[in-house]
């Protein structure tokens, strides 16, 4: 059905920005005391990364990132996320400060202020120190990346020599990027760094990285002046069961709880929930868990950020119907899964129109995941941190980039932003994902998420139809009437 929306204005303040992450964007990887991270060593193994793709150059953004500010300051993007990179501040994720990654975040910071653009900091994008997964050599690390508890303390003191050289100018701290992804993707199913498909440590690695974010919120506390606003960003999952069988219920509540759930009891309830620790019993008996960590991980924050781009459809598994992946069955090996205990469940592909990644185009999850903690989390400010969708953009002979599916996706996921805000959900602000295509992880650079095209072959940047919309989005604080044309 086509309908035509009035448009719809935003409230006054809403933060409207972009969004980035340093190892998809910098490049610089070996520059000015840069140690390798998880992603420069999983990118470097064959097989990890499609077409073997690095983020060695990724967009040369440590080189051009005044022509960068400058672009935003052009489309009027009054906000800019982007994330610190540990092994340049730190280098192998222990020791002191190296002042020239410091020195680089000074520069960028300085330079997104003098545009008038409100530098928003995320601490953790992905790029563990690579020596704090496998020491080098002699050194007194100990190893294992987030299955070490010794990794939360060291993210703390990176934490804080972080915000002691630029708190005095970022007001807001995110300390970690979807941390589901870097337990479950990085630890479960191994599509991403450090590649590791161990249930159990995918779960320490959980609990591990949320020790991380409670240490480092302290950390944080104690080094920032009081105005500052400390944050966390989570992927939660708009779960939905195939049909209302209780069986497909059963598999939507189990997934809630390791998608959701286990993140939000611990940071905002101080506890974890009963039914995932007994859900996952057979692969941990999360004695991992010591005193105190919980009182540590609910430290009070100023804000959540939510990252949606498609939502999630569960059912349980119909025994009489044949699985592609039967458990090695008929002779083809069950993929490792992401999630720690999902026997049972099966994970249905979305009916309907999809981007260029497969993902479903559905904005009703975002305005589902934002009701929800409207009414879970009473009176804490959202910000959507990350929205976006990939599409096969190309420049014509022109020159220029058409985007009309961006732009419609864009559409939907703001007016399912509005009406949130509209039935009382303290939605402060939207980061669109992303400001520049690049290295997008497992898939390098053949999937692009930006709003301004990147030539990689010779770092040209295009602002792509979709970033002239935004920026009319964002100069009027309206969303005009939709649904816009798409030819
Ligand atoms: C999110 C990541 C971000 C980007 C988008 C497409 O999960 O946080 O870096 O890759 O997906």
């Amino acid at each position: 059905m086509t309908e035509h929306t009035p448009p719809l204005r935003f409230p006054a303040g809403f933060v409207w920005g972009t969004a980035t992450a340093a190892y998809q964007i910098e490049g610089a990887a070996a520059e000015d005391g840069r140690t390798p991270s998880i992603w420069d060593t999983f990118s470097r193994t064959p097989g990890r990364v499609r077409n073997g793709d690095t983020g060695d150059v990724a967009t040369d953004h440590y080189h051009r990132y005044p022509a960068d500010i400058a672009l935003m300051a052009e489309l009027g993007l009054p906000a800019y996320r982007f994330s610190l990179a540990w092994p340049r501040i730190q280098p192998g994720g222990s020791g002191p400060a190296n002042k020239a990654g410091l020195d680089f975040y000074d520069r960028l910071v300085d330079e997104l202020l003098a545009h008038g653009i409100d530098p928003v900091a995320t601490l953790y994008h992905w790029d563990l120190p690579q020596d704090l997964e496998t020491p080098a050599g002699g050194g007194s690390a100990a190893g294992g990346g987030w299955t070490a508890r010794s990794t939360a303390h060291r993210f703390a003191e990176y934490a804080a020599l972080a915000a002691a050289r630029l708190g005095d100018r970022i007001t807001t701290w995110t300390t970690l990027n979807e941390p589901w992804c870097s337990a479950f993707l990085g630890y479960g199913s191994g599509v991403h760094a450090p590649g590791r498909t161990d249930p159990a440590a995918a779960l320490t690695a959980h609990h591990h990285l949320l020790l991380a974010h409670g240490l480092a919120v302290g950390a944080l506390r104690a080094e920032l002046p009081s105005t500052a606003r400390v944050s966390l960003t989570l992927n939660l999952a708009a779960v939905r069961p195939l049909t209302d069988r209780p069986a497909d219920r059963e598999a939507a509540r189990r997934i809630d709880g390791l998608a959701n759930r286990i993140f939000l009891d611990p940071v905002f309830h101080g506890r974890y929930p009963a039914d995932v620790l007994a859900d996952t019993a057979a692969v941990t008996d999360w004695s991992f868990v010591r005193d105190g960590d919980l009182t540590e991980i609910s430290r009070p924050l100023d804000a959540l950020g939510l990252n949606y781009y498609s939502p999630t459809v569960v059912a349980a598994d119909d025994p009489a119907e044949p699985h592609p992946h039967p458990d090695g069955a008929s002779g083809h090996p069950r993929e490792p899964s992401p999630w720690p205990a999902d026997h049972g469940i099966r994970f249905v592909p979305a009916e309907g129109e999809r981007t260029a990644m497969g993902w479903p185009v559905d904005a009703d999850g975002l305005y589902e995941l934002l009701t929800r903690l409207r009414d879970e989390l009473p009176g804490l400010p959202l910000l959507v941190t990350e929205n976006g969708a990939a599409y096969d953009d190309y420049s014509d002979p022109t020159g220029a980039v058409h985007d009309p599916e961006r732009i419609a996706y864009l559409h939907a996921h703001l007016t399912a932003v509005h009406r949130a805000i509209a039935a009382g959900a303290p939605v402060r602000g939207y980061f669109l994902w992303s400001l520049l295509d690049n290295f997008e992880w497992a898939y390098g650079y053949g999937k692009r998420f930006g709003i301004v095209h990147v030539d990689f072959a010779s770092q040209r940047r295009t602002p792509k139809d979709s970033a002239r919309w935004y920026a009319e989005v964002v100069r009027t604080g309206t969303l005009p009437p939709g649904p816009p044309t798409v030819a």
